[in-house]
């Protein structure tokens, strides 16, 4: 077998489970989960009807590339939201459709390592699993970057030592971030850009919770945007990754896509190629309607809006926790040690929440997601205020 399977830690599910076995919760309460980061609204009517109405096209073998409709659809959207240059992203050249963003964040890496060469990759901490086991099996070593309140949870990439950029193959970044929900600024992403010009590395922007925003005039910024405006506008360098799964409502239909600089997603698409990963028609086409809508993205976002307010109003006096800049997670402070009060929140309240511990690796001595929790506010409002009420009523009690 492969020995660097080895390497791979267990999922943090895989600990929260572990934690949660060696406790039972009142049977007197029902439960409410805010671990696991699956939305929990409806998908929109008109994506599950278009998927139906294609249901009949699987006679043919899908290719890799996608739909030439799909390709159009997903970098004519990318190109609004990001206000591009027009026809700077060319959906012959500069898009690939995913099957989600997590199998296309893993792949990525695949493809882009070079082995031979004492690859790092760069990555925030806490941070999404996969960037992680992507480096490990592409035979490369994770760097971890603490990102601290105090820096707004976002790495210190101004002291990242020179010997570490020189080393650096890939850098994966999370904008929106999850857990913590900090946007990088367009400034801090365009020094990102030079950077990796300077020293030689590829740049992966994880931006699949950018739709999820509090202000429907400021929303995120994105790595594309950046490039383009600093006249990077054929996106040297430069890769991002999005979503149907949180802007639509959609993660069972598995469907994302990546843009950005055209050689390394012709690489990447060779790559795709063997790896056998193509879109099924019918979730083809029914990625087209929903990339070409923005009204329901816009009523999903207020949805959160709501939990969020009415969260925030029931912890605050009891907690340390703060609004995120977007996304749709909480990140507070914990009174006690993370995992003991997700382990006691759960046997006391019924109420699941995630360790920030389990989230985040330990660098120089110290783990930054220890004494931190992540809420995801999936699902529906009154479970929300239901759980937040409870948690309230545990911390009192400590
Ligand atoms: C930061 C981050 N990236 C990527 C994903 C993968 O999403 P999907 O594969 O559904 O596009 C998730 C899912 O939770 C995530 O939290």
């Amino acid at each position: 077998m492969n020995p660097d399977l080895a390497k791979l830690q267990p999922y943090p599910f895989q600990k929260l489970a572990e934690l949660k076995s060696e406790v039972s919760a009142p049977a007197t309460l029902e439960p409410v989960a805010l671990s696991i980061g699956e939305p929990q609204h409806p998908t929109p009517h008109f994506i599950n009807e278009e998927l139906l109405t294609h249901l009949h096209g699987l006679a043919n073998y899908p290719i890799t590339r996608g739909s030439a409709g799909l390709r159009e659809a997903v970098t004519a959207w990318a190109t609004r939201r990001f206000a591009l240059p027009a026809a700077s992203l060319d959906p012959e050249r500069h898009a690939l459709p995913v099957n989600g963003t997590r199998e296309a964040l893993f792949a990525f890496a695949q493809a882009v390592i070079d082995r031979n060469r004492e690859p790092l990759v760069l990555m925030p901490n806490p941070f999404y699993q996969i960037y992680e086991g992507a480096a490990l099996l592409a035979g490369a070593e994770p760097y971890y970057l603490n990102c601290h309140p105090a820096q707004g949870f976002l790495p210190d990439f101004d002291n990242v030592p020179d010997e570490v950029w020189a080393r650096c193959q890939l850098l994966y970044l999370c904008t929106p971030g999850n857990p913590t929900g900090a946007v990088m600024s367009q400034a801090q992403l365009q020094a990102l850009i030079e950077k990796a010009e300077r020293h030689d590395f590829v740049i992966a922007s994880d931006e699949c919770y950018s739709e999820i925003y509090f202000e429907e005039a400021s929303p995120p910024p994105g790595l594309l945007g950046a490039a383009a405006s600093m006249g990077n506008t054929d996106y040297r360098r430069c890769v991002v990754f999005h979503s149907l799964s949180k802007r639509s409502n959609a993660p069972g239909l598995r469907s994302g896509f990546v843009a950005g600089d055209a050689e390394i997603l012709e690489r990447f698409h060779l790559y795709r190629t063997y790896h056998g990963c193509a879109l099924p028609p019918p979730v083809q086409a029914a990625s087209i309607k929903a990339w070409g809508d923005e009204a329901h993205v816009r009523e999903n976002r207020a949805l959160y809006r709501e939990k969020f307010d009415a969260m925030l109003e029931i912890l605050a006096p009891v907690m340390e926790v703060e609004r995120p800049d977007a996304g749709f997670y909480l990140w507070p402070r914990t009174p006690i040690d993370d995992t003991q009060f997700a382990q006691r929140l759960f046997a006391e309240q019924h109420v699941t929440v995630l360790p920030g511990s389990y989230l985040s690796r330990e660098v120089n001595g110290e783990n930054p997601g220890r004494n931190r929790v992540r809420m995801a506010l999936v699902a529906p409002l009154d479970d929300c205020v239901e759980a937040a009420q409870r948690i309230r009523v545990f911390i009192e009690k400590l």
